[in-house]
């Protein structure tokens, strides 16, 4: 059965943002989904084009989310949120420090409230979805893709 341990933090994730990393990367996002698809427990990430963290999950498959407690952390938020890994290693530009995961081989944030650990089970691109209700999000054309992970652990 698709159950969750806890749905603990999630508002500070959907709100201040959660970090995602992936390959040896880390980036943050507030947008996405928690729920149940096909008989699995799955976190939906929107990854625009553009980012570093999208190349990393094209090539290993997998991410994890680490959702900060409230007000935590800010400074390492706002760096790796608005800094790509293509230009820094934004662990040691902030500190934050790798933690292993239980299954996945993407590290974990050290001192973080929440964990996902996914595997991704399949990926959307908006395509030629109609935006006319949410088109001041995209004025480059910079669009998400939705990456659905399989919640392989969390805790
Ligand atoms: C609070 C916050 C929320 C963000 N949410 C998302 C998001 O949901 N999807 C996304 O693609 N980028 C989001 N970003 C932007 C990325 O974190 C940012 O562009 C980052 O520098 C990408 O790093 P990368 O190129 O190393 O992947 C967010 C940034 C902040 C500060």
């Amino acid at each position: 059965m698709a159950k969750f341990e806890n749905m603990d933090f999630m508002s500070t994730a959907f709100t201040t943002g959660a970090f995602v990393a992936s390959g040896d990367n880390v980036m943050v996002a507030s947008w996405g989904f928690v729920g149940v698809m096909w008989g699995k427990k799955v976190f939906v990430a929107p990854i625009r084009d553009s980012r570093y963290t999208k190349e990393m999950i094209d090539k290993t498959g997998e991410f994890t989310v680490s959702v900060p407690a409230e007000g935590d952390m800010k400074a390492a938020v706002s760096f790796c949120g608005s800094k790509s890994g293509r230009d820094y290693d934004k662990w040691k530009e902030t500190g934050l420090v790798r933690k292993k995961a239980q299954v996945v081989s993407a590290p974990l944030v050290e001192g973080c409230a929440r964990y996902f650990e996914c595997r991704v089970i399949g990926v959307l691109p908006m395509g030629d979805m109609d935006i006319s209700a949410v088109k001041q999000w995209y004025p480059t054309a910079d669009m998400h893709n939705f990456y659905f992970g399989e919640i392989v652990a969390e805790y």
